[in-house]
């Protein structure tokens, strides 16, 4: 298979595991006999700084026509005091926008031996394997332009949805809950806003298309106590877009690490852009210590929706897997076993994907 990948690696810690995931499908595209080829271009603070724009022209141009976008991450202090519109943030929502990428897939699932990882009982975390359905491309963070009165002592941030971007996403979640263990959990804040409203009435209507799922209806404070008391409830929580980017980032500890949580930014035609939850992670740029993994997974997220090469995504999921079992860890994993550096963990993945393919070969060729 031929494919044409577009990466942005972006700022801090995107790059170094940016580049971790690049050679991860480099070694997929030669044990499968497979040709990826790779553009990358810049976005958020690295595009600031080269083009004056966190989002050019270019960049853009080269995602509209790529089979695939994989994303780093952005940001960093070096811009956090530059006008909004020379915000390295603006670069990444200007790109899902752009892209119409309306659907972020944020599967979390603990590992079973990395239980203890996470700062949370064993006996809470155990069996938590949930999907967030994020709605991203409305909301808060693109309301009709956010404004400061009255000398900056008066701000506005407006959150709109129309039915049709609720009704989209919230189909996403159904079929995604279709394909799993068909249970939906709507998140929202009923109780007070008039846009959660609206979601709930969209939710109660599209259930009636979905029979074989079950659903119910969660406000969002309560949804965050539950996610780390009882986390194994929930199979599908699709919500707005703000809500989402909060409860993920909570979920991630059931993992043990932000740095272990992958996505898939998906269009209504299934193209797809695929970046890690976390962010450029300033603290720890460039001492070669970032955990690749959420990188890594995205690139295999990116394998299996828009290329359909599943098996191929399975052994990228299972290497992973392997790795840490075996008890190599980054220094984010509160973990016993070797300690190991981003290039180290991205090495044993790779050796153990050649190591895994050599021993399917000896078995099967
Ligand atoms: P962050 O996700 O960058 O970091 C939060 C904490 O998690 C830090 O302690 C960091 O060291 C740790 N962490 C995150 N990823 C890790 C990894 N792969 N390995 C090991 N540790 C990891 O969030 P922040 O510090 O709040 O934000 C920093 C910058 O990143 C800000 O400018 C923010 O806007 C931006 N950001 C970008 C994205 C994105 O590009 N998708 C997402 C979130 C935040
Ligand atoms: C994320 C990030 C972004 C978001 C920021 C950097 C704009 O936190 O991808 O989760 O809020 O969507
Ligand atoms: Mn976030």
């Amino acid at each position: 298979m031929k494919k044409h990948i577009v990466l942005l690696p972006g700022d801090g810690i995107g790059k170094e595991v940016m580049e971790s995931a690049k050679a991860v499908l480099n070694t997929i595209a030669e044990e499968f006999n497979h040709s990826f080829s790779f553009e990358s271009h810049d976005i958020g603070g690295a595009a600031i700084d080269r083009h004056g724009n966190p989002l050019p022209p270019e960049t853009t141009a080269a995602c509209k026509k790529a089979d695939a976008v994989l994303l780093g991450a952005v940001g960093g202090p070096k811009w956090d005091a530059n006008p909004s519109h020379l915000r390295p943030e603006r670069g990444l929502l200007g790109i899902r926008k752009e892209l119409g990428l309306f659907a972020n897939l944020r599967p979390i699932k603990g590992f079973e031996k990395l239980l203890h990882s996470s700062p949370l009982k064993e006996e809470v975390v155990k069996g938590s394997d949930l999907l967030i359905v994020r709605e991203l491309t409305g909301g808060l963070y693109f309301g009709t332009p956010s404004e400061r009165r009255d000398n900056g002592q008066v701000v506005v941030d407006t959150l709109f949805y129309t039915r049709s971007e609720i009704e989209r996403i919230v189909d996403k979640a159904f079929q995604c809950a279709q394909q799993r263990r068909g249970h939906l959990t709507s998140v929202d804040k009923a109780n007070v806003l008039e846009s959660s409203k609206l979601w709930r009435e969209v939710v109660e209507k599209k259930k009636q298309q979905y029979p074989d799922v079950t659903v119910e209806h969660v406000l969002v404070d309560a949804a965050a106590m539950k996610l780390i008391t009882n986390p194994s409830q929930f199979d599908v929580i699709v919500t707005e877009n703000m809500f989402g980017d909060i409860l993920s980032d909570e979920a991630s500890v059931l993992t043990g690490s932000l740095g272990m949580l992958p996505s898939a930014s998906l269009r209504e035609d299934g193209f797809g852009l695929y970046e890690p939850v976390h962010g450029s992670a300033p603290d720890i740029a460039g001492k070669g210590v970032a955990n690749p993994v959420a990188m890594i997974l995205s690139a295999a997220m990116m394998l299996r929706h828009s290329f359909q090469l599943t098996v191929e995504a399975d052994v990228i999921e299972d290497t992973v897997e392997s790795i840490l079992n075996a008890g190599f860890h980054t220094a984010d994993l509160k973990n016993a076993g070797k300690k190991v550096g981003t290039e180290e963990m991205t090495s044993l993945i790779i050796g153990s994907i050649k190591t895994r393919s050599a021993a399917n070969c000896i078995m099967s060729c």
